[in-house]
């Protein structure tokens, strides 16, 4: 039988690929994550261990989201690994950037906090999911949300433009996390934060896990260190970078992390 390839010989474009059609599938068939059920984790994107099919509204329940006040729709595509927008603080009239956005849940909730001066705006790779997230818009009658095809390593977005960034369970997966960090501070305005959920380690996580392509895309094969994680975002130029909390379990050291920073004045 043929070997599915590894990781560590996919150039950055091909591991990219393999994030789309993982992500196109969760939007298309509902599966609530970009793996298989055997490396679900309550701390990863991919749900909750003590069932083989947790779905994405169970998930986003565990994780504080009002999934009674939304949809079916809005949250059955849902894969994200905590919940950043109740923690970012969000004001009337701010701008919000969402890094990639998926089925739109965080931008909906978020819209609701920035009111009708406000807007927000999400960025993501995957076309089912831009797709499905302005689908929802439409069904949800939300009209300050903006959905924008691209790559949150080369962001479709304008300089000093954004008051908040926030991401849930996404930048584990771009194979080039420190441009990410250096462009969400290129597109924040001075004085701009960001609050993102997502999944590090606090251990080198064993060559097998780290190679296969169903764990990388499940939001585990591509997490790094939660130090080097602070360190990139530090090098991007942040400022009161931390690590503020945690949500759900660890596996293999995976586990999902609350980490803000502010750009300076
Ligand atoms: C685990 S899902 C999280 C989706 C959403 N944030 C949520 O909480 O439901 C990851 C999403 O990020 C998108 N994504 C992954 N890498 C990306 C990149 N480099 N640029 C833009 N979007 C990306 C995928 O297409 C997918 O929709």
């Amino acid at each position: 039988m043929k070997e599915s390839k590894r990781v560590s010989e996919m150039k950055p474009d091909e591991i990219k690929e393999e994030v789309r059609k993982a992500y196109t599938r969760v939007a298309d068939i509902n599966v609530g994550c970009g793996c298989e059920p055997e490396i679900q984790t309550s701390s990863s994107c991919c749900g909750d261990s003590s069932s083989k099919v947790v779905t994405s509204v169970n998930l986003a329940k565990a994780l504080g989201y009002d999934t009674k006040n939304m949809p079916l729709a809005a949250t059955e595509s849902f894969a994200g690994c905590g919940n950043p927008v109740a923690l970012a603080s969000l004001k009337k009239g701010e701008v919000v950037l969402d890094l990639g956005s998926g089925a739109g849940l965080d931008m909906f909730v978020a819209s609701k906090k920035v009111g009708s001066r406000g807007k927000v705006i999400g960025i993501d790779m995957t076309p089912a999911m831009i797709e499905k997230a302005k689908k929802n818009a439409e069904e949800l009658g939300i009209t300050n949300v903006e959905f924008r095809f691209g790559d949150i390593e080369e962001m479709p977005i304008e300089d000093d433009s954004i008051d908040v960034v926030i991401s849930n369970c996404v930048i584990n997966l771009a194979p080039d996390k420190s441009k990410v960090f250096r462009e969400a501070n290129r597109v924040l305005r001075p004085g701009g934060r960001i609050m993102v959920s997502d999944i590090v380690l606090s251990k080198p996580l064993p060559k097998k896990v780290r190679d296969e392509v169903i764990t990388y895309t499940g939001c585990i094969g591509g997490a790094i260190l939660d130090k080097e994680y602070l360190d990139h975002i530090r090098a991007a130029g942040f400022v009161d970078v931390e690590i503020t909390g945690k949500a759900g379990d660890s596996l293999y050291g995976a586990y999902s992390a609350y980490i803000s920073a502010r750009k300076p004045e």
